[in-house]
This record gives C-alpha cells, sequence and structure tokens, in this order.
C-alpha cells in the first residue's frame, strides 16, 4: 500500500496549509477515499523534512476543515460525505451569524484571507514603490499588473497576454464597461431566458432592449440563438457558460463551438462572463478560445478569492479593446492600483491558488451537505458550484415557497428574479450556499427548505 505523502515541491506558502489543501485535493480527486488512514504525523514529517508541529497543525487545519476526523494517538482518518464538523465563525466577520439565513447572495465562503491581506499590506508597507499608488496610472495601470492577470486567466486555456487584458472594478463594472464599448441605446442585447439579474437594471438604465433566448439542459441553445440572430439585429449577446446563474449548467466544449460558430455566422460580439470559472478544477476552455474575434471574456477574483478586492479582468480581441478602455476611463478613471497590486501579489507569489483551493473544497463540502439534506428533490448542481438550483415538487408554487421559507427564517430567490420574460418564469429557487459563514447554518436552512418540500397541501391554485 502507498503511503500519501503531498508533493509540495515548487509551491509556496505556509507549508501547514499546503498539507491541508493537499489533502482537500486527494480527496476530490479520489486518491485520498473515506476512512482512508492518514499517516502517522511523524512519519508524514519525516517524510516532507518538517517539523512535528508543522504537520500536526495541518492536520488540525483539515480536520477543521472537514476533510479529516481523528483523535491525537488513535489515527487521523478521511472523513465520508456525512455531517461535517462545524467551522467556527470566522474572527472580524461582518456578514451575520444570527437572524435569517441568507440563501440569496452568491457569494464566496468568508474566512480565509485576512492573514494573506495582513502580511502583503505589511510588505507594502516597507516597499519602495507605495507611493506609486497616490497616482493616476496612465495607458491601463501598471504593465506587472496585467502580466499578472494574463498569468491567472492562462490556467483557463486563454492565451492571454498582458495587452490584451484590461483591469476593471470586479465583473460588475467590467459588464458595465462592456456595454458601454459594444453597444448604443436602442441596440438589442441577448441573453439567456435566465441570467445574472443586473443585466436588467443595466440595460435599463443604458436603454437596451434585452432578447432572452431560450436555453435547454445543455445551456444556451444554439438554434435558438441562431433564430434570435436571423429575427432580430441584435449585435451582443451577454451569457455564463461556465456555472451560469440560476441554473448552475456549464456548457460543454462541443456547445461552446456551436454558440461561437452561430456568433462568427452573424457577427455577433459575445459578453462571456466566467465569474465562477476558477471553482471547478477542471472545466472546458473558455467561449473565447473558439471566438476570440467575437469575445469579451470577464471575469474577478470576487468568487474565487475576494469580493471585497473588486479587482476584475477583461480580455478582449484588439478591436475591442480601445472602445474599452474608453468605458473604463469614462466610468472609474482606472481601478485603485493599490487594489490590483494585492491581486496581482497574490497571483504572483501563489497565494491566490491556495484562497482559490479553499473556495473549491469548501464549495464542495457545502455541496455534499445540499446533496445529502435535498437528496429525493430536483436539484442541479455541479460539486463545486456555490449555488444550486432547486426546481419545485408541483404541490409548491415559487413564490409561496419563498414566502414559507423566510417565515422559517430562511431567505431564497425564486425563479422570476432571473427570467426577462415574467411568463417564462421556471417554478424554482436558487439557493446560494457560500455565503453563510458557518456550516451549522447551511445545514439548518437547508433543513427547513427540506422539511418545507416534504409538505404537501400547498397546491397551487390556493396561492394568490
Ligand atoms: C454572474 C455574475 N456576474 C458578475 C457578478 C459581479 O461580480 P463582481 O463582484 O466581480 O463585480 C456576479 C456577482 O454576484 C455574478 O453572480
Amino acid at each position: 500500500m502507498t503511503i500519501w505523502c503531498p508533493d509540495l515541491d515548487h509551491k509556496t506558502g505556509p507549508k501547514y496549509l499546503l498539507i491541508a489543501e493537499a489533502i482537500g485535493q486527494s480527496i476530490a480527486d479520489g486518491s485520498l477515499k473515506e476512512r482512508d488512514r492518514l499517516p502517522v504525523q511523524r512519519d508524514l514529517a519525516y517524510r516532507l523534512g518538517l517539523s512535528l508541529n508543522t504537520v500536526s497543525r495541518a492536520y488540525a487545519e483539515a480536520i477543521k476543515r472537514g476533510f479529516l476526523h481523528g483523535e491525537v494517538g488513535r489515527g487521523t482518518y478521511v472523513r465520508g460525505a456525512g455531517p461535517m464538523p462545524l467551522r467556527d465563525a470566522p474572527s472580524g466577520m461582518v456578514r451575520p451569524t444570527s437572524g435569517p439565513i441568507d440563501f440569496t447572495l452568491n457569494l464566496p465562503a468568508p474566512g480565509e484571507g485576512a492573514a494573506e491581506l495582513a502580511a502583503t499590506l505589511a510588505d507594502l508597507q516597507g516597499s519602495d514603490k507605495l507611493a506609486a499608488h497616490l497616482d493616476y496610472q496612465t495607458d491601463g495601470g501598471a504593465p506587472r499588473h496585467a502580466e499578472a492577470a494574463a498569468a491567472w486567466l492562462r490556467p483557463l486555456g486563454l492565451d492571454a497576454h498582458a495587452d490584451e487584458v484590461i483591469l476593471a472594478n470586479g465583473a460588475q463594472h467590467g459588464l458595465l464597461v462592456s456595454l458601454l464599448a459594444m453597444a448604443r441605446p436602442g441596440d438589442v442585447l441577448l441573453t439567456e431566458a435566465m441570467t445574472y439579474a443586473p443585466i436588467k437594471a443595466l440595460a435599463r438604465h443604458l436603454d437596451l432592449k434585452l432578447m432572452p433566448v431560450a436555453m435547454d439542459d445543455g445551456g444556451l441553445s444554439p438554434a435558438a440563438l441562431d433564430d434570435a440572430c436571423r429575427n432580430s439585429a441584435a449585435k451582443v449577446l451577454y451569457c455564463m457558460p461556465t456555472l451560469h446563474t440560476p441554473t448552475a449548467i456549464t456548457m460543454t466544449e462541443v456547445r461552446r463551438r456551436e454558440i461561437a460558430a452561430v456568433a462568427k455566422r452573424h457577427d455577433l460580439l459575445i459578453i462571456e462572463d466566467d465569474v465562477f470559472g476558477f471553482l471547478p478544477p477542471e472545466r472546458p476552455r473558455p467561449l473565447a478560445c473558439h471566438a476570440p474575434e467575437q469575445t469579451v471574456f470577464l471575469t474577478s477574483v470576487s468568487k474565487c478569492l475576494a469580493p471585497g478586492l473588486r479587482v476584475g479582468f477583461l480580455h478582449a480581441p484588439d478591436r475591442l479593446r480601445r472602445a474599452l478602455h474608453a468605458a473604463v476611463n469614462l466610468s472609474c478613471w482606472m481601478p485603485p492600483s493599490l487594489m490590483a497590486e494585492i491581486a496581482s501579489t497574490w497571483i504572483m507569489d501563489g497565494t491566490a491558488q491556495r484562497l482559490n483551493q479553499f473556495q473549491r473544497s469548501e464549495a464542495r463540502a457545502r455541496q455534499q451537505l445540499a446533496r445529502r439534506i435535498l437528496s429525493g428533490h430536483d436539484v442541479r448542481a455541479d460539486p463545486h458550484g456555490l449555488h444550486l438550483w432547486l426546481v419545485l415538487p408541483k404541490h409548491w408554487w415559487a413564490d409561496a415557497f419563498r414566502a414559507a421559507a423566510e417565515r422559517q427564517g430562511v431567505k431564497v430567490l425564486t425563479g422570476e428574479t432571473f427570467v426577462i420574460t415574467q411568463a417564462d418564469a421556471p417554478n424554482a429557487v436558487r439557493i446560494c450556499l457560500s455565503h453563510e459563514p458557518v456550516r451549522d447554518r447551511v445545514i439548518q436552512g437547508l433543513e427547513i427548505i427540506a422539511g418545507l418540500l416534504d409538505e404537501t397541501g400547498h397546491p397551487g391554485d390556493l396561492v394568490v
């Protein structure tokens, strides 16, 4: 039997965290299985050339994250998918840990990154380049930030170069910037039939006509997109090929090629929102790889690292970059360089990859909880997504369900929030699992949802 031993070569950061993350990764890829026994701490310390104390801390961290269970002296084992140990509320939290359980906000799990932020700020304090962050930046900001951004995007399959990347204040700002650059008042903007809700307000303010395009189980329908292009003068499509909100669908590579082919045929520009794209350890290459001349690829650090950094990245073809730069200048002049500096440092020194790994592991653990608690119900989800889409049984109308859940202290959003045309609203609710700071509230909230689903006697025709 081979003894589990992580490969820490070329990895930077505190060793105990690297080991804890490697445990999570090995569970995710199946090389560690439920009830597998971890090596004795002293042996692992010897193999890795580390102190016993470091390995003890690593195991303690892995236990805290719900990967392992064990007691000192009696061995440490991989946990099953059963109930997870409760994480304590991270200190300094601003998200409430009392009051209604909020499943409406699609934010990453809190609790990691504060120590890294303190260390990065301390390094910056001693840097002779600090004052540079007090100045306006010209031509799209510091080259080092664009280099870091391109390096961050490349593992997704994008052949990104620094001069093709534009920084924004998060993906929401990137979306505004893209629409300012690519559409004119009165233009038709195509979206998936269910879409990111703020696009509706953006379109209203920019005087764009929204036109929903049908989806199927694989996501946006190429045939429906083709029809929409033929029957309208649409120039731009906004879509979410990876971990679509609210349905959690990720388009396959084949589907992406089909969508790209339609876009090329009609010279349709695409805004590809990939804000969740760093969560799945493996995912198909971006749509931008299949239609590079048509696509503005848009992402941010909000879901994979921390939303408060407000750092977003746009990757665009040459023909659109001037207009995108101009839209950034118009809307905010430039994203604050201090925030870009923090994100860039994290990308270049490996901190970003570790924090992203934490989000993956936490998302996975919470999705497992949801799968167990909501088993037997029509749940659409991705094992690494932050949200799930719950199609309601016939005896519940979505709005009545939302209200009943709220009466029991659980907040969810109904299908209506995400549709352009109200009549298209599916009888379903979106449940965001990662905003709540502690897992026991997630469990509690899901159990309330499961209890409601099992209730009968809520025929739709009684609902007003
Ligand atoms: C699909 C989607 N796109 C964009 C955004 C905005 O992200 P950011 O926080 O980077 O502005 C969000 C945030 O919830 C989102 O869910």
